[in-house]
């Protein structure tokens, strides 16, 4: 069980020590961690944000635990050499399509949310994001009108199978939770939602356990504030999802909680070959503090275990000691408590 540790900048190699802490406690048979350098910090040795021995790395291991990459140091860089490419290659380069986003307001947290306690206690939902097609990656430019004007565009389309790959994705991951998949487009406008519409209905035919509905993106923004509690599996394409998943996610009270997968269709001998990584960025403003939350990074750890390596049993016992370090006081200021980054990592692992 290869794993690439790349904790890159800012505050991501205090939360990736939480992190592996906890993995190293559960004294799993044949864990083996491979340090990495990626964003700045790869940069700053080898003159680049990704370079060929990271990739190496990432391809020679079962599963990659990202911290998070950027600095303001390289502000001036040109765009290729920015560490914040280190992600896009990586999504890129392992054609990790479908990405993950779990969030559930943890017990004891409720009041933490922008959303009324009530509301948000009700929260336990998952989006599955199209990660490697639509607008993001169509043809792009800039141009001139016939009036002289410029004009900019940005092509959005999918094809049947990107569809179809990260439908499958979706309905595996719905029948895993609840049996109910939302699948959210724009059809009544889009001709890539049609056909999306089209390809999740064809699909939904594999899937007898599965309740399909289709919701238009803007009702499903107005409905994830609304009654967030009544989803739980969601599936979208990038653009939606990009804007949905932030959204979703936030309802829940602290960046420093929501963790993400990004899986691919690379099989390995233990389960699906993915990177795992907090929503949030490096956090500049309060790195090498010893402050920033890394219950998000240790969430991810968890679900690299669950995906990657099909350790159910010891994904949910670090949700669960999650859980109730949370539920325990074990709080940083970004949840209104005073507690550091190796105190709140010490609660996870007391609770363990
Ligand atoms: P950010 O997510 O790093 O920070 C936003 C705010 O949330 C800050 O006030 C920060 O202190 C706080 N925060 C974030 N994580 C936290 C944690 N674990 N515990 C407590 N507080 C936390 O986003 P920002 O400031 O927009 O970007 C900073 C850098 O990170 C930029 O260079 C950006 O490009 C990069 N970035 C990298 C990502 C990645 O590596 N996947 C994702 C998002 C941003
Ligand atoms: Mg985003």
């Amino acid at each position: 069980m290869k794993i690439a540790i790349l904790p890159g900048d800012g505050i991501g190699p205090e939360i990736m020590a939480e992190a592996v802490r906890v993995l190293r406690a559960l004294d799993l048979p044949g864990m083996e961690l491979h340090d990495g350098l990626v964003g700045a910090a790869a940069w700053r040795v080898h003159g680049h944000p990704l370079p060929p021995e990271t990739l190496a790395l990432m391809h020679a291991c079962d599963a990659l635990l990202f911290g998070a990459v950027g600095d303001p140091a390289c502000d001036g860089l040109e765009r290729h050499l920015r560490p914040e490419q280190a992600v896009l290659g990586m999504r890129k380069e392992l054609g990790l399509f479908a990405n993950l986003r779990p969030a559930k307001v943890f017990p004891g947290l409720e009041a933490q949310s922008s959303l009324r306690p009530e509301v948000a206690g009700a929260i336990d939902l998952m989006i599955v994001r199209e990660l490697n097609g639509d607008v993001y990656f169509g043809e792009k430019g800039m141009r001139e009108t016939a009036d002289g004007q410029r004009e900019g565009y940005d092509i959005m389309s999918y094809s049947e199978s990107e569809v179809r790959r990260i439908a499958h994705a979706a309905f595996r991951t719905a029948q895993g939770r609840s049996g109910r998949l939302c699948s959210v487009d724009k059809a009544n406008v889009l001709e890539t939602s049609q056909l999306w519409r089209d390809v999740m209905i064809e699909v939904a035919a594999e899937y007898p356990d599965v309740t399909l509905e289709h919701m238009y993106v803007d009702n499903a923004a107005m409905q994830l504030v609304r009654a967030p509690g009544k989803f739980d599996t969601i599936v979208t394409g990038n653009l939606f999802g990009d804007i949905l998943s932030d959204q979703a996610s936030m309802c829940v009270g602290s960046i420093g909680l929501l963790a993400s997968a990004s899986l691919g269709a690379e099989q390995t001998a233990y389960g699906t070959k993915g990177a795992y990584e907090p929503i949030h960025g490096s956090a500049p403003d309060i790195a090498g503090k010893g402050l920033a939350n890394p219950v998000a990074m240790i969430l991810s750890a968890a679900m690299m275990l669950r995906h990657s390596f099909g350790l159910e049993a010891e994904a949910a016992r670090i949700e669960a000691a999650v859980a109730s370090a949370l539920n325990a006081g074990a709080l940083g200021a970004d949840l209104g408590g005073t507690m550091g980054t190796v105190a709140i990592g010490d609660a996870v692992l007391a609770a363990l």
